[in-house]
């Protein structure tokens, strides 16, 4: 039931790495961990705010040195996914992330886009790669990478904007977003995770975004609310992760029926299930249990998804 076929449409890849994995390639990489098992790594996973998780994800991406770690990584998520119903996928990869650790560009870019090349034939899931880029560092940092992405001719269908909002606007970022412009490059950004309903507006009126990860802070602004209905722009939501980075009271009190009943183009994302207590389908499981959600929401949800991704028309059409 909860198993609906779906596309997830904000999922970052380095927020896949379970803590089992996360000792399997410290053990393989000879690198010792702050963590004695696997009971004191879990316990570190209480969140109070983005930056909170922040700190956890970015420390345990040490463990990801070769092309081979981000390729297990990888297909470990793959294999969940189809488990849980996902047909398209569109993920992120933090290059930045990487770089910073000494880890170079085609070592996480190639590990990844290795198994997704196999991904259709292997799990049935047709997939596209976004390269994320850290708005907490400098936005000279950002395009110089990018640059270096477009000319090793990566993989990537896009571009995105993660880590912490709050004081990094989408308004530092308009040269990137114009650098990925020029190149065709899809664009999505986070924005009204933990920030402002403004910066949503700013992705929209400055980065020119296809998509808004998150944007539920939206729901300060009721004119904002209806210029996303009318135009229909994308939302990729992800419950559980607003549930314990704390950017909602409660489930209970989450605005994802409120904009499904409203009109906007809302999916249901995993965002970091790792770290979150779920994939796709419990994300969609807590949904339908707390809400109510009837199989036609349900189904809703799940057409959103493919509709608001990049897949071609002739997948969407097998999709849907
Ligand atoms: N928000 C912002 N940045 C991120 C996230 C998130 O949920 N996950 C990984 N990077
Ligand atoms: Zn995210």
């Amino acid at each position: 039931m909860s198993k609906l076929p779906c596309a997830e449409l904000h999922l970052h890849i380095e927020g896949t790495l379970e803590p089992e994995l996360i000792f399997e390639l410290a053990a393989r990489n000879g690198i010792e961990l702050p963590y004695a098992d696997l009971d004191e790594l879990r316990a570190r996973y209480e969140f109070t705010d983005l930056q909170s998780f922040l700190d956890l994800y970015y420390a345990n991406m040490d463990v990801l040195r070769t092309e081979a770690d981000f390729a297990d990584m990888t297909r470990a998520y793959l294999a969940r996914a189809a488990a849980a119903g996902v047909r398209h996928v569109e993920l992120m990869v933090d290059p930045q992330a990487h770089l910073a650790r000494g880890v170079a560009l085609e070592t996480c870019i190639g590990g990844v886009a290795s198994v997704l090349e196999i991904s259709e034939a292997e799990y049935g899931i047709s997939t596209a790669l976004i390269a994320a880029f850290l708005r907490d560092r400098p936005e000279e940092e950002a395009s110089g990478v990018l640059a270096e992405l477009l000319a090793m001719k990566a993989p990537i269908i896009g571009i995105g904007l993660d880590s912490a909002e709050l004081g990094n606007p989408p308004e530092n970022f308009v040269p990137l977003y114009e650098q990925a412009r020029a190149a065709g490059l899809k664009l999505v950004a986070h924005a009204g995770e933990e920030g402002p309903s403004h910066y949503i507006e700013q992705a929209l009126d400055l980065l020119l975004v296809d998509r808004i990860d998150h944007g539920i802070r939206c729901m300060d602004d009721p004119e904002l609310v209806a210029r996303l209905e009318r135009d229909q722009i994308p939302l990729t939501i992800c419950p559980l992760s607003n549930v314990r980075l704390q950017a909602v009271d409660s489930l209970e009190s989450h605005p994802l029926p409120l904009l499904l009943e409203q009109g906007l183009n809302v999916s249901v994302n995993s965002d970091d299930p790792a770290y979150f207590g779920g994939y796709v389908d419990d994300n969609f499981a807590v949904l339908r249990e707390t809400f109510d959600l009837n199989p036609a929401q349900l189904a809703r949800l799940a057409e959103n998804s493919i509709t608001a991704s990049f897949a071609s028309d002739e997948r969407k059409a097998e999709l849907l």
